[in-house]
């Protein structure tokens, strides 16, 4: 997204914004300078910062094909981003096509990018919402006339839980969409953490986090851990993201892995 394009109303350019920060570490156009900035700030703090975004997308890439080869035909991407490839329903589509996926983000720039790669889509589409409001997400009409919660479904929360506060208890989200959710149901969730890294270089990052528009918390295994309950982890539990049936290449992305934990949880 070039500066002198025009900038979608209400949108603060100067602010780094975690969509675009995201888009930019992987590779893509749709972000500022802003955002550039504080990515390569958190770059500059060692080489294995700039694939911890790839780790956590190839994660979410093993998680929803483990999803779709167990049946499951409806996906609700909460926290979608700005991926610049490997979108949800394209990966399902490999192996379940005419799945449905509902897309919901907050950030109006993700959701029109994702409505406009949807045009004619009947099986897919994108909601504007904010995570913390499960009771709207889950009465949305375009969610409510793609995903019926009396069938298994995966919801994905990956790599957006971080962006939630602890007094906006951010497993308490996850309960009020796993309360509905029907038994042979999958939860996919990753989450940046600060397990196993020394206290002063989590203290930083957060702090570059902190001037975004979406302050990061990095939780502990046990944290991350408890947004689970409810669920029973499949094989091998809640792992570092390239440890989660990671193949080789995974492996030598394990550096940048070791700050992502992710897991998929099975309901009962
Ligand atoms: C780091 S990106 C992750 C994208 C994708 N889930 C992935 O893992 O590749 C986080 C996304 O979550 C969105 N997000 C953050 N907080 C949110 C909230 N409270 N409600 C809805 N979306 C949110 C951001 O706008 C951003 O697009």
């Amino acid at each position: 997204m070039a500066e002198q394009e025009s900038v979608p109303p209400g949108i603060d350019t100067r602010i780094p914004n975690m969509a675009r920060m995201y888009d930019y570490a992987l590779g893509g156009k749709d972000n500022f300078a802003a955002d550039r900035a504080a990515v390569e700030k958190l770059f500059s703090f060692a080489p294995e910062n700039k694939d911890v975004p790839r780790a956590n997308r190839r994660f979410l890439g093993r998680a929803v094909r483990f999803a779709a080869a167990q049946g499951i035909s409806q996906f609700l991407d909460l926290g979608t981003g700005l991926p610049s490839q490997g979108h949800v329903h394209e990966i399902v589509a490999e192996i379940n096509p005419g799945a449905h996926v509902v897309y919901v983000d907050y950030d109006p720039v993700v959701v029109n990018h994702a409505r406009a790669l949807l045009v004619d889509s009947d099986s897919v589409t994108a909601v504007q919402a904010d995570i913390r409001d499960a009771e709207g997400i889950l009465a949305h009409p375009d969610v409510t006339r793609l995903i019926d919660f009396s069938r298994p479904v995966a919801v994905l929360f990956v790599a957006v839980l971080h962006g939630i506060p602890d007094r906006d208890d951010p497993a308490g989200i996850v309960r009020a969409f796993g309360k509905q959710m029907a038994p042979g149901s999958y939860l996919i969730l990753s989450h940046l953490t600060r397990e196993n890294h020394p206290p002063a270089l989590v203290a930083q990052k957060e702090e570059i986090f902190a001037q975004t528009n979406a302050p990061v918390s990095y939780r502990s295994h046990a944290e991350i851990l408890r947004m689970f309950n409810g669920f029973k982890l499949v094989e091998p539990g809640l792992t570092v993201v390239t440890r989660w049936r990671g193949d080789e290449l995974d492996r030598k992305l394990d550096a940048a892995g070791q700050w992502s934990l992710g897991g998929v949880g099975r309901k009962e």
